[in-house]
């Protein structure tokens, strides 16, 4: 089965130039100009076209077991829709119940995950903490190719890691090689102010983002830098949604530290407004955590992105319905939280990054793929055209549009929150392991193609931290010679 990819523009996170790019046995096996291939490889036509590693969305929650309910995208269905958008591998999240072996869990979400149709890997929550939390993360890190650990810092009650569930975790990350991930609101300030909120009848909708303030995020984000400079650990800051976060991403980076941090389409299109909708059902549908922001913070995020202080957009992708969300009816706090997005991440950001000049291809590429690629220890199999790399690609049509709409996009769910949204820029092509899944508005996702991806531990970046780490700790100092 091969493939080759006529007349396009390669564009990867370092540089654009005109190849054919031939692929074989699902990986791409050679790139350059005017290629001989052997007779009988299918042709895709992508004159006037970009061709594109496809994206990588390295944080979704397909069929994820949340607040008394169970996400509507599953394995499948998710995986097809990011096809039709681009995106060819995703990174999901093992989530244990408290006191749950974490093995048993990735157990779990391995068998959920067999039907996926584009590849996949897994981060794991650390949601408790005990021995077997400390010896699950080993056997995680060192034979099932898990490199990175989340903490949610909200949820109270739920599966939120508190102070010393992080420095331990943290630390055990450290010895391991393996990239702690933060969810960075503070939980007991949400808490606290969810009751608050309800004591004073506000139950709608539009006291999910009154609960949520940017400071309980900005501190949250600020905690968990802390815990990492001191550790001596890298931190990487999922779905990033205000200035106060990113001010402390960034007073990170300026100090040296290496902290990277997230953004999704929604937190840099969609604002608070939402949520004052006096249609429950419009505005539940909008529910997340953290939630969109006043329109102040958008700009702010855009600069990140820009700037480089924010490295990755992912989609957070992590649908309910609208039977689901209206369990919060009386209660806005019982509003299972999550949107969607995984089909549109790569267009949307298109049309309002590269089409607005905010973005080079190149830069386009590196937010949608590569950076992940290479923060994840994916790369260059995915997030790169080159040789020997998987042959996850997308040819890319500058030209083509569409309106947005829950009536016609792939995923599975009953709303979207691009509702609307002219896009221009889309995939005409969709290939992944060297064979075509999206081909012009026909989707030929194939249920249980995706493979499970490991992803080996670091260890160089995490010795040079550490060292900084310890080199400013006082113990440090007292037993510095002379
Ligand atoms: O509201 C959200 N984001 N739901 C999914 C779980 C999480 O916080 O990432
Ligand atoms: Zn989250
Ligand atoms: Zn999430």
């Amino acid at each position: 089965m091969s493939l080759i990819i006529r007349g396009g523009t390669v564009v990867n996170a370092d540089r654009q130039f005109r190849a054919d790019v031939y692929c074989a046995d699902g990986v791409i096996k050679a790139v350059g100009e005017n290629l001989d291939v052997p007779a009988g490889a299918q042709v895709v036509d992508a004159g006037g076209q970009y061709v594109m590693p496809g994206g990588i969305d390295p944080h979704t929650h397909m069929q994820l077991p949340f607040m008394g309910t169970v996400a509507s995208e599953d394995f499948y269905s998710g995986t097809a829709a990011a096809m039709a958008g681009g995106t060819t591998t995703i990174i999901d999240f093992v989530i244990p119940a408290p006191k749950q072996r974490l093995m048993d869990a990735y157990r779990q979400w391995r068998e959920w995950a067999e039907k996926s149709a584009s590849d996949y890997s897994f981060h794991v929550a650390i949601t408790w903490w005990d021995q077997s939390v400390h010896d699950d993360m080993g056997t995680l890190v060192r034979e099932e190719g898990v490199n990175s650990f989340k903490h949610f810092m909200a949820y109270k009650g739920a599966i939120m890691a508190d102070d010393e569930i992080m420095y331990q975790s943290f630390r055990r990350a450290l010895t391991l090689g393996a990239m702690p991930t933060v969810h960075a609101e503070n939980g007991e300030l949400v808490f606290q102010l969810q009751r608050k909120l309800l004591a004073e009848c506000i139950t709608g909708p539009e006291g999910h983002p009154l609960s949520r303030p940017p400071a309980a995020e900005g501190e949250a984000a600020n905690r968990a830098i802390r815990f990492a400079e001191v550790i001596g650990v890298p931190l990487y800051i999922v779905h990033v949604s205000c200035k106060d976060a990113l001010d402390e991403i960034i007073r990170a980076r300026n100090a040296g530290l290496r902290v990277y941090g997230e953004v999704l389409p929604g937190h840099l299109l969609v604002d608070d407004r939402v949520y004052r909708n006096p249609d429950f059902t419009f505005a539940a549908a909008h529910v997340m955590s953290p939630p969109f922001r006043a329109k102040s913070h958008q700009e702010a995020l855009w600069q990140g992105l820009q700037a480089g202080h924010l490295q990755t957009t992912a989609t957070d992708h992590c649908c309910f319905c609208a039977e689901q969300k209206a369990a919060g009816c009386d209660d806005f706090s019982k509003i299972p939280n999550g949107c969607g997005g995984v089909e549109d991440r790569m267009a949307v950001l298109w049309t309002h990054g590269v089409n607005t000049g905010r973005l080079t291809p190149e830069e386009f590429v590196a937010i949608t793929s590569a950076n992940a690629a290479r923060i994840f220890n994916l790369y260059p199999r995915k997030g790169s055209i080159s040789v020997g790399a998987d042959a996850d690609i997308v040819v890319w049509d500058p030209n083509a549009s569409k309106t947005i709409s829950a009536k016609t996009h792939r995923q599975q769910v009953d709303f979207n929150i691009f509702e609307g949204m002219q896009v221009r820029g889309l995939p005409s092509h969709t290939i992944s392991q060297g064979k075509l899944t999206w081909v012009q508005g026909e989707l030929r996702a194939e249920r249980g193609a995706g493979r499970y991806l490991k992803r080996p531990a670091y260890t160089s970046a995490f010795a040079a931290l550490e060292k900084i780490a310890a080199a400013r700790t006082p113990t440090a100092v007292a037993r510095r010679p002379g």
